[in-house]
């Protein structure tokens, strides 16, 4: 059965207060696009093509203005309100009718991923079908995520929400390969201290079970998160020089689309009709003459 994705674009960002009063965090921009454009083509680019949007009640309209039903980028997007920022993992519970049993890939709608080598990991880990696969990052704070520790031999034996005294530097990425057990995996935890479901008690009983892969990503990937001010402005300015340099665009799902076939030179036109003067558009239809 083909994998299908989610895209969990909720949450309050409060971090991001003012900013996000009014609207989602993931519809910021990050230096020329959308935030949530940005795990849509990491998704893409792992040939994911039934992917849905998990957001608050007040913002699902403005996604579905943005995304319409995929069509633009040669798939197929649905879209599922979550009340109210109850954890990472009840993504799953919203998602079971969606994933109707397929295994499934979930990335944090604030998550930009970049490197050279990101398709080819990204393709492996959609190859396995039984257990899950993460990815680590070294960070400088790993007290602010969830923490993977590794024995002598480099298998992970551990994994721990924020502690306070990491051992280990790796701090677990927003994005989650499953199989088709996670939602019923997830119906057997509780709600944390905090009242969220976890994704780290999931990912801690796939490790229980053996059947978690952890990938470490190393220096030539590029993992940002965007959830405070300086984070946001420090992920435009990456991006701004990225595309500077080489006129390249990153992140961008209309491109993604039609490299991959899914839409057509026609296709392609119409949509950067829509955006010529801020030379989104041009940049689309250059890609058409080269
Ligand atoms: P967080 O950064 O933990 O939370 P947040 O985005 O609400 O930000 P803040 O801490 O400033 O209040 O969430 C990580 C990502 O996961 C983010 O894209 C929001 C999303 N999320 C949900 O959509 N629903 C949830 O229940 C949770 C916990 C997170």
């Amino acid at each position: 059965m083909k994998r299908k994705g989610i895209i969990l674009a909720g949450g309050n960002g409060t971090r991001l207060h003012p900013l996000t009063l009014s609207t989602s965090k993931q519809l910021l921009p990050i230096y020329d696009k959308p935030m949530i454009y940005y795990p849509l083509s990491t998704l893409m680019l792992g040939g994911i093509k039934d992917i849905l949007i998990i957001s608050k009640p007040n913002d699902e309209n403005s996604f579905k203005k943005l995304l319409g039903d995929g069509e633009n980028f040669g798939i197929n997007i649905s879209y599922k309100i979550q009340p109210k920022p109850e954890g990472i993992a009840q993504a799953f519970l919203l998602a079971e009718s969606f994933l109707d049993n397929s295994p499934s890939v979930l990335i944090l709608g604030d998550n930009l991923f970049h490197g050279d080598s990101l398709v080819s990991l990204l393709s492996e880990a959609d190859k396995e079908f039984k257990g899950a696969s993460i990815f680590a990052y070294a960070v400088k704070d790993p007290e602010r995520y969830g923490v993977i520790e590794f024995n002598e031999d480099g298998i992970a034996n551990n994994i721990i929400e924020k502690p306070k005294n990491p051992k280990s530097s790796y701090a677990i990425t927003g994005i989650y390969f499953y199989d088709n057990t996670v939602v019923n995996k997830v119906k057997t935890i509780k709600p944390s201290e905090r009242g969220e479901l976890e994704i780290t008690d999931i990912n801690r009983i796939y490790l229980d079970e053996k059947g978690l892969k952890v990938k470490q990503l190393g220096r030539g990937i590029t993992w940002l998160d965007t959830g405070t001010f300086d984070a946001l402005y420090e992920a435009s300015g990456y991006i701004r020089a990225l595309e500077q340099r080489q006129g390249l665009k990153i992140g961008c799902p209309e491109e993604i689309a039609w490299r991959k076939g899914w839409i057509n030179n026609e296709k392609l036109k119409e949509i950067a009709s829509n955006s010529i003067k801020s030379g989104y558009g041009s940049y689309l239809l250059k890609l058409i003459k080269e």
